[in-house]
């Protein structure tokens, strides 16, 4: 859906959005829900891969519009790609979802007692998001992507890593708050269940905090901005792109960028972003780059992991 598609549903432009966000088109689904989309990342993978679906260990969705609480989305993909022998857990860290699971599943492969996994951001965000306010609709899309694990002798995946939350500042982000509600509950609050935002603060929280996160991780690397091929930032706004790149002094055309394409999709705009790099051959997946994975937003959550492919 672009711009001027939504220009005719809302009082907007193509103009206003893609001069603040870098965003011209979003994907929107008609009728999928997130375990869809979750489920065919899911067989992507195993194909390229070469592995059945009995072959895994474990399935980990990180997403803020699963299908619902119970089951979680990544059981509903268990089920549809017949992976009868994986556990199955969602992850809710907002924009840092993807990175805090890739996080958590090297942790799990790393112990020794699972051997392939596979670590999936889907999102559905336009079930979530508030069509009626124009300041936050435009900004989201759907989609999803991921990555398959599998233990080996070689280097480690990760080769420096910082998980960050601030839940202080938690309310400048937020969707599906939900209140006491029983026959022994004196709350009055509604229940408030789209997708909230202050735009300003996201805005600051972002070029303030995350890219000393991205040079902290560096430093723990023992690597310099310069000596890393790609940085995959969550694909929020170009603007917030360029004043990074100033920030951690890199030069602008190595953080890759596909938000003009899919707008932001939270847990899942950076595997879109990583898949696509696969694809065209950017990243040739021998071993020899370097590649930083920063994520940030709801939470507030923030997090880099400094990654040898
Ligand atoms: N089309 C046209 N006009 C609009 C739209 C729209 N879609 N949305 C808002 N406006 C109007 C507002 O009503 C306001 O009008 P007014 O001045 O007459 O009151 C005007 O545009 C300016 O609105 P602001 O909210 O002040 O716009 P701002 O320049 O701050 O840009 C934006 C908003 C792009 C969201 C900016 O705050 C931003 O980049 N924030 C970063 C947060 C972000 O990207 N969040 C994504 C989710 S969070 C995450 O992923 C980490």
């Amino acid at each position: 859906m672009t711009n001027d598609d939504l220009s005719q549903i809302m009082e907007t432009s193509d103009e206003w959005i893609s001069s603040r966000t870098g965003i011209r088109r979003r994907h929107i689904v008609r009728d999928e829900n997130t375990s869809d989309l979750a489920s065919n990342v899911a067989q992507q993978l195993l194909k390229k891969a070469s592995l059945a679906a009995e072959d895994l260990d474990f399935i980990i969705v990180a997403t803020v519009s699963p299908d619902g609480n119970m089951p979680s989305t990544a059981s509903l993909v268990q089920a549809k790609i017949g992976a009868s022998k994986a556990f199955a857990f969602d992850l809710t860290a907002a924009c840092s979802g993807f990175v805090y699971a890739l996080s958590v599943a090297d942790k799990l492969i790393a112990s020794g007692a699972y051997h392939n996994g596979i670590v999936i951001g889907a999102e559905v965000l336009s079930k979530i998001v508030d069509w009626s306010d124009r300041s936050t609709s435009v900004l989201f899309g759907d989609g999803a992507g991921g990555v398959l694990l599998q233990a080996s002798s070689d280097t480690p995946l990760i080769l420096a890593e910082s998980l960050k939350s601030d839940g202080n500042r938690g309310m400048s982000l937020t969707s599906n708050l939900t209140h006491a509600n029983s026959p022994f509950s004196k709350s009055e609050s509604e229940d408030d269940l789209f997708l909230k935002m202050d735009g300003r603060a996201i805005f600051d929280f972002a070029v303030r905090d995350v890219p000393k996160n991205i040079l902290e991780s560096l430093e723990k690397a023992e690597l310099s901005p310069d000596d890393i091929d790609y940085l995959l930032l969550h694909q929020a706004n170009s603007r917030i792109l360029d004043k990074m790149a100033r920030k951690i002094k890199t030069e602008r055309h190595k953080f890759l960028q596909n938000m003009q394409e899919y707008g932001n999709t939270s847990a899942a705009s950076i595997p879109i972003l990583l898949s696509e790099a696969v694809d065209a051959g950017t990243f040739k997946l021998d071993g020899s780059q370097k590649l930083v994975l920063t994520g940030f937003g709801g939470g507030l959550t923030w997090g880099t992991l400094v990654v040898k492919i």
